[in-house]
């Protein structure tokens, strides 16, 4: 709710009753006008021709109304007031409250069973929602009794967006198979690391069903990354390393030469970490200055060693008719070794579409 609201040569002060302020500029408010001038109702896209909005327009009337719940602006350029709705305006406040936790970080003492949840309720409209907000929360869930095919796989990712493909194809099925380039497909030990380091829009989610299981070993392996940058936060150089040095992944095979770079630490333009990205496999070969490359080694040697650090790795053997989900942009995943044979089918989902069906169901 707003309080009151001040009329600035350049902006609206903007008072709430929960005793926030801020100073929206003209030129913002302007742009963001939303009535059917402005804005297309029906397509959610701005009309405004921004660039040719004059740049010392004015508000000549500013009201209050609907008990604090709007505010009707009318524009030195229009005959219309315009209204701006307090939820509007609040979303969009400069000093935002990020303090709140938007998800649990997570060492292995902190999993319990919530991670583990059964595919018909997965599917149902109450239990799908529990399903994204703990996906959400913990970045990672095991659905339990599902059929052991690729329709599961296919049926999963479509309640959440649809398949991606890429160089392995949509769905996919494999055992061990020493013919692929991809470290995958051995028997040896995988050690934790995000998939397609290599992809300028790495996939948001993996899932990783397994079909037949006639093997000794073969746990596979969650770690939080958004736990380790919270860990090697502590350490300043190390994590300034972390969150600005470009490393680069290639992929090279069946056909494609891919590549690209990011920091392990990717932050948006409000410090907040987004996207934790480390293969060491994949790592392509790359100099800095030799100070700075030596310090970079010592970094990914702290960082790697936390990874596989057991305190930090929630382990797992998958048993037939269980599925593996985790979110590829902060779970880092590996598995141990194993003996015998392990078939699993899986498939990627683009992060923006596991962010879209968040936000449909209000999970964030
Ligand atoms: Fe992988």
């Amino acid at each position: 709710m707003i309080q009151n609201i001040k009329i600035l040569p350049n902006s609206l002060h903007v008072k709430f009753k929960n005793n926030i302020d801020d100073n929206f500029p003209n030129i913002w408010l302007r742009d963001h006008a939303k009535d059917d001038e402005n804005w297309d109702q029906r397509s959610h896209q701005r009309k405004t021709f921004t660039a040719k909005l004059d740049t010392n327009l004015f508000i000549k009337e500013a009201s209050v109304s609907e008990n604090g719940n709007y505010v009707n602006i009318l524009w030195s350029d229009s005959e219309k007031m315009i209204k701006y709705s307090t939820e509007f305006l609040q979303k969009n406040l400069i000093k935002k409250d990020t303090t709140h936790q938007k998800y649990s970080l997570w060492r292995s003492k902190d999993i319990n069973d919530q991670v583990y949840l059964n595919f018909d309720d997965v599917v149902s409209d109450d239990g799908f929602k529990f399903f994204l907000k703990n996906l959400h929360e913990y970045g990672f869930c095991v659905i339990k009794n599902c059929k052991t095919n690729m329709e599961t796989v296919d049926t999963i990712a479509n309640k959440i967006g649809y398949v991606r493909q890429s160089i392995f194809g949509g769905l996919w099925e494999f055992e061990s198979n020493a013919g692929m380039a991809d470290s995958a497909y051995t028997q040896e030990e995988l050690r934790p690391h995000t998939d397609s380091t290599y992809s300028k829009d790495a996939p948001g989610l993996q899932l990783l069903l397994c079909c037949e299981l006639d093997a000794t070993g073969g746990e596979s392996i969650m770690v939080d990354g958004f736990k380790i940058a919270e860990t090697l936060k502590e350490q300043k150089e190390v994590f300034e390393i972390l969150s600005n040095v470009e490393v680069p992944g290639k992929y090279v095979g069946d056909g494609v030469i891919l590549e690209a770079r990011r920091p392990i630490f990717r932050h948006n333009s409000k410090k907040e970490l987004t996207q934790v990205s480390f293969n060491n496999y994949d790592r392509a070969e790359f100099r800095m200055e030799n100070d700075l490359m030596l310090k970079f080694y010592e970094a990914i040697t702290q960082f790697d060693n936390l990874a596989n650090n057991i305190e930090y790795q929630w382990r797992h053997i998958l048993k037939p008719g269980e599925l593996l989900i985790f979110n590829n942009w902060r779970v880092l995943h590996g598995r141990g070794s194993f003996q015998g044979k392990r078939k699993m089918a899986g498939c990627y989902i683009n992060m923006e579409d596991f962010e879209s069906i968040c936000k449909i169901n209000n999970i964030f």
